[in-house]
C-alpha cells in the first residue's frame, strides 16, 4: 500500500487571487484518491476542473493566439508506460480527455485538425473556447497524483504563451520538458515554454539524485531568474512539492494534509 497524495498548480506567473481553483482541483482529486481511486481519475478530474476555471491558462481560459485564435496543448501519463498527448487542438474545452483517449493507443501523439478529426470520431465535446484576453505570457495548469496501489499519473494543460503564433508549441504537451514519469518520480513544469523545452527541464530533474526538493531547486536552477518557471513534482518514497522562483499558485493534499 502506498500513501495516496495529489499536487495541482495554476500556472507559474499567477498571483494568490487564482488560488480558489487550484484548490477545488485539489480536493476534487483528493475526494477520488481517499475514496480508493486512481491516481489517473484523480489527475484528469483536477486538470478538468482548472480547464473550466476561466482564470487559469488552460481549456475555458486558454489565451489568444496572435491571430485571436485559440490552440491548446494537453498531456497525460502514467507510471505504468502510457502517454497521451495533443497539441494545438481547437473547439476542445477540455484537451486533456482528448490526451487521455491516446493512453492504451499505439500513437502517443496528435496535433491540430488532425487531433480534432480523431476527437469527433469518438465523439469528444467539441465547442467553441472562448479563451481569455488576458496579457499573461506563461502559464500552465498540472497536476500529479499517487494512488494506494503506488500507481503514479501527471496531466498538464495550458492555451500557451498569449501572443504566439498559430501552431506553436511550448512545452506543456511535451514528453520530457513540460512533463515526464517513471516509476520513482512524477514532474510537471510551467513557465516559459521554450526555455523549458531546450533544456529538456522535467527528464533532466528525473534523473537528479537527492530529495524532491533538492531536485526540484537544481531545475530552477538552470534559468535565469528573469525566466518564470515552476515546478511539482511527487516521489514513490511519499515527497510531494511545489516550487517557483515566480508567483505560483499550486497546493498538496494527503493523508497528511
Ligand atoms: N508553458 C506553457 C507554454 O509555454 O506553452
Amino acid at each position: 500500500m502506498s500513501k495516496p497524495m495529489i499536487v495541482c498548480h495554476g500556472g507559474a506567473g499567477h498571483t494568490a487571487k487564482d488560488q480558489p481553483g487550484v484548490d477545488i482541483a485539489a480536493d476534487t482529486g483528493w475526494a477520488i484518491l481517499s475514496a480508493g481511486g486512481s491516481a489517473l481519475a484523480a489527475v484528469l478530474a483536477a486538470v478538468e476542473i482548472m480547464e473550466d476555471d476561466p482564470v487559469l491558462n488552460a481549456g475555458t481560459g486558454g489565451r489568444k493566439r496572435s491571430d485571436g485564435s485559440i490552440q491548446l496543448d494537453a498531456a497525460v501519463a502514467t507510471s505504468d508506460g502510457r502517454l497521451g498527448a495533443i497539441m494545438a487542438i481547437e473547439d476542445t474545452p477540455n484537451p486533456i480527455h482528448v490526451a487521455a483517449g491516446l493512453l492504451n493507443e499505439k500513437i502517443h501523439i496528435l496535433v491540430g485538425q488532425g487531433a480534432r478529426d480523431w476527437a469527433d470520431e469518438r465523439g469528444y465535446p467539441k465547442a467553441t473556447v472562448i479563451g481569455s484576453d488576458s496579457p499573461s505570457a506563461n502559464d500552465t495548469v498540472g497536476s500529479v497524483a499517487i494512488d494506494s496501489n503506488g500507481l503514479m499519473a501527471v496531466a498538464t494543460s495550458t492555451g500557451g504563451c498569449s501572443g504566439r503564433p498559430r501552431g506553436r508549441v511550448g512545452d506543456t504537451p511535451l514528453w520530457g520538458p513540460g512533463l515526464w514519469i517513471d516509476e520513482n518520480i512524477a514532474l510537471a513544469a510551467t513557465g516559459i515554454g521554450e526555455e523549458i523545452t531546450i533544456k529538456m527541464l522535467c527528464h533532466r530533474i528525473a534523473i537528479q539524485t537527492g530529495t524532491l526538493q533538492e531536485r526540484l531547486e537544481y531545475g530552477l536552477s538552470l534559468f535565469d531568474p528573469s525566466i518564470e518557471v515552476g515546478l511539482i513534482g511527487l516521489t514513490a518514497q511519499g515527497e510531494g512539492l511545489g516550487l517557483a522562483n515566480t508567483g505560483m499558485p499550486w497546493t498538496i493534499r494527503s493523508a497528511d494534509q
